[in-house]
């Protein structure tokens, strides 16, 4: 059997030199930090080889990638990529043209104000998806994927029988990813997507298509637009949901009435039998809208379980950030 190649860590371990070319590959096509990329793995490497071929091997599964030419990180992150790579390079190995090369092509190109982002699944296949470059843009949270979103996309990929052959809803989609993710890798038999913002609806429905799920498709897909503070019996009877998910809902206290009153509408239903489960995901940025949120639950009687978190790290985001995963009952 093939013994996979292996390179030295900076602490002296020998790890498999694809577990680093993977989170490489990972961090780079969700345009994660860079300083969260695996550096000291390619200085230790440099130091020890003086060799370049582990650059190029990066270079490969990341800016020369296929997925790249198809669904580029945007023009700023690679350019600011490729120069740490320079950096690495100038200090450890003869200078590799191809470096150069990937450079050339995007030091001369304008920055956009939307790019690409590519989220790798356990089994390789990528949710990629269109979203803005600043946090806020167009008025609206809702053109970027937020943590919250990956945590429940994780823990939906350890919980895949919460979802198997059921008609899932998502308040407040944004950019798509959970859902998505959950179409891909969970069986649902339906899933809604929905948001209240015209320009977040334009970009998820992009990106619902963008990634083969239609309302022809197995899950049947849709996206609807739902205001939790708008929503009819008769739309929320004519989804008929068996789960209602919502990831990074919980940010702003004056929208979290509404939520709150359309979580207790959702909780009671129109039959018992039927009643869904519903999950919530937030991030605790401020402990006091927090604590509102559940107060007001309270208020409607409805009591909730704090969910234990994602086992299996798929997505790379910050674990430094509190999210909490909750059930709710009614
Ligand atoms: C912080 S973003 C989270 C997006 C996505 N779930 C994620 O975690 O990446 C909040 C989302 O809630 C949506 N939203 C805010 N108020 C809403 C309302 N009253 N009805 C429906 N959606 C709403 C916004 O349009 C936005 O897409």
């Amino acid at each position: 059997m093939e013994r996979s190649e292996r390179i030295q860590s900076p602490d002296g371990r020998r790890v498999k030199k694809t577990d680093i070319l993977r989170d490489f590959q990972v961090s780079f096509f969700a345009m994660s930090r860079l300083a969260s990329f695996p550096w000291t793995f390619l200085e230790k490497d440099l130091d020890n080889n003086k060799s370049s071929d582990l650059i190029s091997d990066i270079l490969n599964q990341t800016c020369l990638h296929s997925l790249c030419r198809k669904f580029p990180p945007s023009v700023r992150f690679r350019r600011l990529f490729l120069s740490e790579l320079i950096r690495r390079e100038a200090a450890g190995c003869d200078p590799l043209d191809e470096l150069y090369d990937a450079l050339a092509e995007v030091v001369g190109a304008a920055d956009t104000a939307e790019c690409y982002k590519s989220y790798l699944l356990p089994g390789g296949e990528a949710v990629s998806l269109s979203e803005s470059v600043a946090l806020i843009s167009e008025g609206t949270t809702g053109l970027v994927t937020w943590e919250a979103a990956l945590y429940l996309a994780e823990w939906a990929l350890d919980h895949r029988q919460t979802f198997a052959g059921r008609t899932v809803l998502e308040l407040g989609s944004g950019v798509g990813l959970t859902g998505i993710t959950i179409c891909r890798s969970c069986s649902p038999n339906r899933f809604v997507f929905s948001d209240c913002h015209s320009s977040v609806l334009r970009r998820l429905r992009a990106n619902v298509q963008l990634n083969g799920l239609t309302e022809e498709t197995s899950p049947t897909v849709s996206v609807e637009e739902l205001d939790w503070t708008a929503a009819t019996e008769e739309q929320l009877q004519r989804i008929g949901a068996d789960v209602v998910i919502a990831a990074d809902v919980v940010y702003d206290p004056d929208v979290v009435g509404g939520l709150v009153k359309l979580l207790s509408r959702i909780l009671r239903g129109s039959s018992p039998e039927v009643l869904p489960e519903v999950l919530v995901c937030s991030t605790i940025r401020n402990q006091e809208t927090y604590d509102g949120f559940k107060q007001q639950l309270e208020k409607e009687g409805i009591s909730h379980e704090v969910m234990d978190g994602p086992v299996r790290r798929v997505f790379p985001y910050s674990r430094l950030s509190s999210v909490q995963l909750i059930r709710l009952h009614s």
